[in-house]
């Protein structure tokens, strides 16, 4: 027998042996917060639970599954799941950090370690990666994606699930991931978290559901479904994505997993009637297992015994769980082995990689007058500022609950570390900042409600600062956001720095040191109020337990930052949505009358997609393409040459943009279809391709309803961002 029917007569045979509650129970996830009137060890002895969501003592898991394997009727183990979503115990920086590496291997190398702490404490299914295209700062969650742009989305969701996943399932040492929030999440009317969002065919299927479709295509076992509606049907009741798009277009074979409560919320969104209708519903339109609202639990069996829901269609719902739980190998390893914890967590490879990974994540802004890098013999006093300076929670942001604050190298510690006592450090927090209305994920952070300094204190501390910058030969200023300021339910109205920070900037400013601005963020936030007053900026987003450490690498020029962005940078939140790969208009941007969508700002963004500056420079030369002219169907190969011109080593991102010119619809006005980064040495020049062949060139056309590729004239770009200017064209026929 083949392995896939192997799979299927081992799922079959646990089916036939099935009663209707133990199936429900496989379609059943508890959530280990969740109070409950029966209790956790009674429910897995009768088979009631499939799944259980939050729990990472290691002692406990083992001891629910050595429960189910050993204690329940037919010895089917548990899938235990957590969001491990940058990291177990050693934290990474964030994922839209991870992206701005524009370096697949690094995140996949990230992803196989957070994979493998994380099963080592029992953990074997990740809610991971989320894929979801933000196209808007104000929502919070732009944190936990790649940004605002499908084809780098899609690369790096393949990367992630590579790494969480290994080379196949079952991988030791490594999790079951799980693609989310599928589909939509991230066009939340506003930016508002879990607000409705309105996408017609053609902008889903071309720019959201690109990086689900890759996630796919590397293989990964699980997908969750959204809370919010999409075109006024909730993605976890939705049809159209779960079976028309998922199963029948894309064939997947896995399972789907709601969102934490998503099928009992089919009601509280005013969509099912009542619990009853919200599990037929959710289970009807695919949602295989229910996540903590234990609404199948309680009411799916009243669906079977009044006819409604045939019992085939509940075995058909319970078929993939029990087959990816035998294709992990979990009948045959359900264990962990406690005594191993404690080497693997934590490790010096690990710091060592998060390291890295904040080292590549960075991205350099602005670097007036080549501020940086740091010159031990020019800076002996150096003031450290802000509220994000010193704090070590801030560093490692939300989903980071295994993460243990104390592990974290805060900026100020890794700039002592660096200089020892070469240059005298001092820090001043300067001003305190904090959110104006609470999140229920502060408790689960063990974030606890810092008590408000009064006036006089305010004023002390500001002033401390200042006068401390006025003594410094250099200010490194650190300012951005607390880990609670973005995430899940942590949007933003308007993106200014909270709290006085801008203020604190000014006040320093005016003492006329010079500074280098250090931002640890979430999003992208507004600076225009800012960035003449500093000439030199970071961006370091939360970078994790490593963060201070890295920081000072690159602060000293012992690394040179050549992260990128992966979204558009707002000048403020009333450009929001913004995003490079916008259409054409009557009056495009290179029209003579053309001089801002907006009359009392321009409509571009502060730092376009893409960008990232570097302590070195490079120049590009000899672009070509292979053809001027190729078939449908046919491949165009691009290629440059990139030289490093400057005095130190460095990464450039090489970029590749393309635009259809005419069309069965409008196209973007340019769109990312091919990057790379490499590393140069001073002087050394390197030719990077790029092949352009049909995946690149197809779009979905919303007059044709399907997938084309058209005959048409495309430019094509290279550069090192969104604004490349080396421009070719050629001809599809
Ligand atoms: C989030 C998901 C997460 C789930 C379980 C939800 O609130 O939207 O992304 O995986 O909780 O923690």
């Amino acid at each position: 027998m083949d392995p896939i029917e192997q799979v299927t007569d081992r799922v079959n045979n646990l089916l036939r042996q099935m009663t209707l509650e133990e199936k429900i129970g496989q379609l059943t996830q508890l959530g280990q917060y969740i109070p409950d009137t029966v209790p956790i060890d009674d429910r897995v002895r009768r088979g009631q639970v499939g799944s259980i969501l939050w729990l990472s003592d290691p002692a406990e898991i083992n001891r629910l599954q050595h429960m189910a394997v050993e204690q329940s009727r037919l010895h089917i183990p548990l899938l235990f799941g957590l969001d491990v979503i940058h990291g177990f115990r050693t934290i990474f920086p964030i994922p839209l950090a991870l992206a701005a590496s524009w370096d697949p291997e690094l995140v996949e190398k990230v992803q196989a370690v957070a994979a493998r702490e994380a099963s080592a404490c029992g953990i074997n299914w990740t809610f991971a990666p989320m894929v979801d295209i933000a196209r808007d700062a104000r929502w919070g969650r732009i944190i936990e994606g790649a940004g605002e742009d499908p084809f780098l989305g899609a690369a790096i969701a393949r990367a992630q699930v590579r790494g969480f996943q290994g080379a196949e399932m079952g991988s030791p040492g490594h999790v079951l991931a799980c693609a989310k929030h599928f589909a939509g999440y991230g066009a939340a009317d506003g930016g508002r978290d879990y607000d409705s969002a309105y996408l017609p065919e053609g902008l889903l299927r071309n720019v959201y559901l690109p990086p689900f479709h890759a996630a796919l295509e590397a293989g990964v076992g699980t997908f969750m479904s959204a809370y919010m509606d999409l075109n006024d049907v909730p993605a976890t009741g939705n049809r159209f994505l779960l079976e028309q798009v998922l199963r029948r277009e894309w064939n997947f074979r896995g399972f789907v997993v709601s969102d934490a409560a998503a099928v009992g919320d089919l009601a509280t969104h005013g969509f099912a009637r009542d619990p009853q209708d919200a599990a037929f519903r959710a289970l009807t339109a695919g949602v295989n297992m229910d996540m903590a609202s234990r609404t199948y639990l309680e009411h799916l069996a009243a669906s079977v015994q009044n006819g409604s829901l045939p019992v085939a269609v509940i075995d058909e719902a319970v078929r993939p769980i029990l087959a990816t739980k035998i294709q992990m190998g979990l009948f045959e390893h359900p264990y962990i082995d406690e005594s191993q914890i404690q080497r693997i967590l934590d490790t010096p490879e690990h710091r060592q990689l998060a390291r890295i990974a904040a080292q590549r994540s960075a991205v350099l802004l602005r670097n007036e007058g080549q501020l940086l890098p740091l010159k031990m013999q020019s800076v002996k006093s150096l003031a450290v500022i802000g509220p994000l300076a010193d704090s070590q929670q801030d560093l490692l942001s939300s989903w980071a609950m295994q993460g243990n604050p104390t592990d974290v190298v805060t900026i100020v510690q890794g700039l002592h570390n660096k200089v020892g006592s070469n240059v005298q450090i001092e820090y001043a927090q300067g001003v305190e900042i904090s959110r104006q209305y609470p999140s229920m994920f502060d408790a689960l952070m063990g974030r606890s409600q810092p008590v408000p300094w009064t006036d006089a204190q305010s004023q002390a501390e500001f002033g401390r600062a200042v006068e401390l910058a006025g003594r410094s030969d250099l200010v490194v200023l650190v300012v951005g956001e607390l880990a609670n300021m973005s995430g899940e339910l942590a949007s933003q109205s308007s993106l200014d720095l909270p709290g006085r920070q801008v203020e604190l900037v000014k006040a320093v400013a005016a003492t006329s040191r010079p500074i280098v601005l250090v931002l640890v963020n979430g999003r992208p936030l507004n600076l225009s109020q800012v960035v003449e007053h500093v000439p030199a900026i970071l961006e370091v987003w939360h970078p994790g337990v490593e963060g201070g450490n890295a920081v000072a690498d690159l602060l000293w020029g012992d690394m040179t930052p050549g992260g990128k962005l992966t979204v558009s940078w707002p000048r403020s939140a009333g450009q929001c949505p913004i995003y490079y790969a916008h259409n054409l208009t009557h009056q495009p941007d290179t029209s003579p009358m053309f001089t801002s969508r907006y009359w009392d700002m321009a409509s571009s963004p502060l730092y376009p997609f893409g960008f990232g500056l570097s302590y070195t420079t490079f120049a590009y030369s000899n672009v070509c393409l292979d053809r001027a002219e190729a078939r449908r169907g046919e491949t165009l190969n691009v290629s440059v040459d990139v030289e490093n011109t400057g005095e130190r080593p460095g990464d450039e991102v090489v970029q590749v943009y393309s635009h259809q010119r005419a069309g069965s619809a409008s196209r973007p006005v340019q769109e990312l279809k091919g990057f790379c980064r490499i590393a140069l040495a001073p002087g050394e020049k390197k030719t990077v391709q790029f092949a352009l062949g049909p995946g690149e060139l197809s779009f979905w056309s919303p007059t044709e309803s399907k997938w084309v590729q058209e005959a048409e004239t495309f430019d094509v770009w290279v550069g090192g961002d969104s604004m490349a200017t080396l421009h070719m064209m050629f001809k599809i026929v």
